[in-house]
C-alpha cells in the first residue's frame, strides 16, 4: 500500500474574477519510507496539493489516499497518519511553546507526551524556549515550533511545505539530520522546497509541478543523468553574443551554459574567443538539480515516464 496516492486530483478555485484551475489531474504515488520531493515555481500548486492531502481544501475531482484512507471520507484516520508543517506561520500567541505542543498532543489523543516533546525541542534547538510565549519567538523559531507540532503524534507520514524558508543554516542542518533519521526509522517524508540543493541531497524521487500539472516524475539520480551533464560557468560584463541567447542562464555577472560533452564545451569557448569576450573565473561543473529544474520549466521538456 502506498503511503500517499494522488489519483487524478484537480482543483478549481472560484474567485471574484472567475474560476482558476490550480491542479490539473495530478496522479502519482509515494511509497512508504520514501523521501519524496515536490518541486515547482511559485503558484505551481504545491501548497494546494498538500492542502488537499491534509483535508484543508476539497479537491474538485479525484481522490487522495493516505495509507489507504480517503482524506475526505475517512478524514480522521488519514489526518492521524499525517504530520503537516504548513507553509504559512499560523500559531496561537497566548500559549507557550510547551503548551502549544501539549495541546497539539491532546488534539491527537496522545497522553503523557512530555518525553517526546522534550526530544523534539532538543532536536529543533528549542529547549531554552519551552516556556516562551509563541509571540516572543523570531520567525525562524516559530517555524521550528510548527515542525515540532507536526511531529508531536509521531505520524508515519511527514509533510513539509517549505520548512526551511527563513531558517538559518545551522537549524537547516539539524532539521535535516533529524528528519533524515526519522526517514531511516521508516517515516515517509514529502517535502516542498525552493532550495534545490536540499531536494537534490535528500530526496530519492522528485515530482515537478508546473501550472498545476506534473511535468516530471523520476528518481533524482535519473533526473540528473538525463540532464546535460556539464555546465560551463564564467563571469562576464557586457552583452552576450547572439549564439548564447536562449541557452545561457545569467545571474548578475555569472553566466552558465549547459554542455553535453567536451565538443560542446569547445564550441562555447570558440564563441567566447571569436567574440573577443573577456571572461573571468571560467569553470566546468556537473549539472545539478537546479539545471534540470530550469530545463523542465523553461524548455517544457517533460520528464514523465509514459
Ligand atoms: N484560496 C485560493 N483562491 C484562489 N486561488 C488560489 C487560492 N489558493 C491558491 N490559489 C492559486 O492557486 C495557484 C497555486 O497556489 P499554491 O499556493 O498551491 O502554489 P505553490 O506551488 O504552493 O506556490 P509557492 O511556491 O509560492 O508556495 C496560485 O495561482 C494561487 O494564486
Ligand atoms: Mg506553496
Amino acid at each position: 500500500m502506498p503511503a500517499i496516492s494522488f489519483q487524478s486530483v484537480s482543483k478549481t478555485y472560484s474567485t471574484a474574477r472567475g474560476s482558476f484551475q490550480a491542479l490539473d489531474k495530478v496522479s502519482f504515488d509515494i511509497q512508504q519510507g520514501e523521501f519524496f520531493g515536490l518541486l515547482g515555481p511559485n503558484g505551481a500548486g504545491k501548497t494546494t496539493l498538500i492542502s488537499v492531502l491534509a483535508g484543508l481544501v476539497r479537491a474538485t475531482s479525484g481522490q487522495v489516499l493516505v495509507h489507504g484512507h480517503d482524506v475526505h471520507k475517512e478524514y480522521a484516520q488519514a489526518r492521524r497518519t499525517l504530520g503537516v508543517v504548513p507553509q504559512e506561520l499560523v500559531f496561537d500567541p497566548f500559549f507557550t511553546v510547551r503548551e502549544a505542543l501539549r495541546i497539539q498532543s491532546g488534539y491527537f489523543g496522545v497522553k503523557n507526551n512530555d518525553a517526546w516533546i522534550d526530544e523534539l525541542l532538543a532536536n529543533l534547538g528549542l529547549a531554552d524556549k519551552a516556556t516562551s510565549n509563541m509571540r516572543q519567538l523570531s520567525g525562524g523559531m516559530k517555524r521550528r515550533v510548527l515542525v515540532a507540532q507536526a511531529l508531536v503524534h509521531r505520524p508515519p507520514v511527514i509533510v513539509l511545505d517549505e520548512p526551511t524558508a527563513g531558517v538559518d543554516v545551522e537549524l537547516r542542518q539539524t532539521l535535516w539530520q533529524f528528519i533524515a533519521r526519522l526517514n531511516k526509522q521508516g517515516h515517509t517524508v514529502l517535502l516542498t522546497t525552493h532550495y534545490l540543493e536540499e531536494a537534490e541531497a535528500l530526496c530519492s524521487r522528485i515530482a515537478m509541478l508546473k501550472a498545476g500539472k506534473v511535468v516530471a516524475l523520476e528518481r533524482t539520480s535519473d533526473l540528473l543523468k538525463a540532464a546535460s551533464s556539464n555546465v560551463l560557468r564564467f563571469k562576464f560584463d557586457g552583452t552576450l553574443p547572439p549564439a548564447f541567447e536562449g541557452k545561457a542562464r545569467v545571474t548578475g555577472r555569472i553566466v552558465q551554459l549547459p554542455a553535453h560533452d567536451a565538443h560542446e564545451i569547445e564550441q562555447h569557448l570558440a564563441v567566447i574567443r571569436q567574440a573577443g569576450l573577456r571572461v573571468e573565473d571560467v569553470e566546468i561543473r556537473k549539472a545539478d538539480l537546479e539545471d534540470v529544474f530550469l530545463d523542465v520549466m523553461t524548455a517544457g521538456r517533460e520528464k514523465v515516464p509514459a
